[in-house]
């Protein structure tokens, strides 16, 4: 399939694995990228500059196609080494970054030079447009569905995805909610150019993640997500479970006195404990809505495949039905 999504990164399917803390490791990047989609290394889950170098050179070794990685630009105060993780990404030859977060301009500059093309992760029209008046090169559109950050705007993506079409003259993918060859077409046909996910490709065989992650994820429904940190205007979808019940219920009675030091418990360090120890309880993490529509632990290669064998056989035979008749 060729869209300008595939153009400008030189890939030969839509398909774009998100960045995700402690899941996007080389292993996940290359298995996306080998088959055909764009893999993406999750820079900040590399504790340093130094070990992001190794990762990229990693990934290199699994895969001669092209793979990125995602810069996520946090609200914290004492911010990680950002220029160092740039230096690793040049030096590394990566020619693609996903940004998230924050506004990424200041660091444009220094990937533009340098030949890397900048798409912006953005969960509203008014971000995306900014995004593109900065330089960036693509966006993804990340709906209210979505596992992670959606923003505070609550706009799903069956209005935000046309809206971005409307407003966007840069290329852009659909994120949040997305799954299988149905997605990919709805996501063509609101306006995008390709499709991001997260939650579906960790439960994929290469998923580095324990084998309980995969395993909640297949036995959640679309209905097993909570919202959790909107008193602290950092909104995050998470799967349903202890600790996330035990945060909401400390949201509840704290109101608006609510502090980041109530909650630290469920939200910090919790990462490894999950993703590696398979302690799913451990704390509250990113998941999507679209964990109703996953039913099984596929590799990415028959992921993938599957998505684009339905993609077509839905444009070329249910839609195209309906067209002759
Ligand atoms: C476990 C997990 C961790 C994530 N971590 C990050 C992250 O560190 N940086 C980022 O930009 N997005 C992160 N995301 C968001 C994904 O890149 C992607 O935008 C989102 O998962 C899309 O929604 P979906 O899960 O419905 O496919 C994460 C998502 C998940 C599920």
């Amino acid at each position: 399939m060729k869209t300008r999504i595939t153009e400008m990164f030189g890939i030969e399917h839509p398909i774009i694995q998100g960045g995700m803390h402690y899941v996007g490791f080389a292993e996940l990047a290359a298995a996306v990228s080998n088959a055909g989609g764009l893999g993406i290394i999750t820079g900040l889950t590399q504790r340093t500059p130094e070990a992001l170098a190794g990762e990229i050179r990693r990934c290199r070794e699994m895969t001669e196609k092209p793979f990125g990685v995602n810069l996520t630009f946090l609200p914290v105060i004492s911010q990680p080494d950002y220029p160092g993780y740039i230096r690793a990404i040049v030096e590394g030859g990566v020619k693609i970054v996903e940004t998230a977060g924050n506004n990424p301009q200041q660091w444009l500059p220094a990937l533009h030079e340098n030949g890397i093309k900048v798409i912006h992760k953005c969960t509203s029209v008014r971000h995306s447009l900014k995004a593109e008046k900065i330089g960036c090169d693509a966006v993804s559109v990340d709906g209210f569905e979505c596992g992670g950050h959606p923003g505070e705007d609550d706009v799903p993506n069956f209005i935000l995805l046309p809206r971005a079409a409307e407003a966007l003259r840069i290329p852009f993918v659909a994120s949040g909610g997305m799954a299988d060859g149905r997605s990919l077409v709805a996501a063509l046909s609101l306006g995008a150019d390709g499709m991001n996910m997260g939650t579906r490709f960790m439960a994929t065989r290469e998923a580095p993640v324990h084998e309980n992650v995969k395993q909640a994820i297949v036995a959640a429904s679309e209905l097993d997500t909570r919202l959790v940190m909107r008193p602290l205007r950092n909104t995050e979808r998470v799967l349903k479970n202890g600790a996330a019940e035990r945060l909401l219920e400390k949201e509840r009675s704290l109101g608006a006195k609510l502090k980041f030091e109530d909650i630290i418990e469920q939200v910090a360090g919790v990462y490894p404990r999950v993703m590696q120890e398979g302690v799913i309880d451990a704390g509250v993490w990113s998941c999507g809505m679209v964990a109703g529509l996953i039913h099984d632990i596929p590799t990415v290669q028959q992921l993938i495949d599957r998505i684009m064998a339905e993609a077509n056989q839905i444009v070329r035979e249910r839609l195209a039905g309906f067209v002759a008749a």
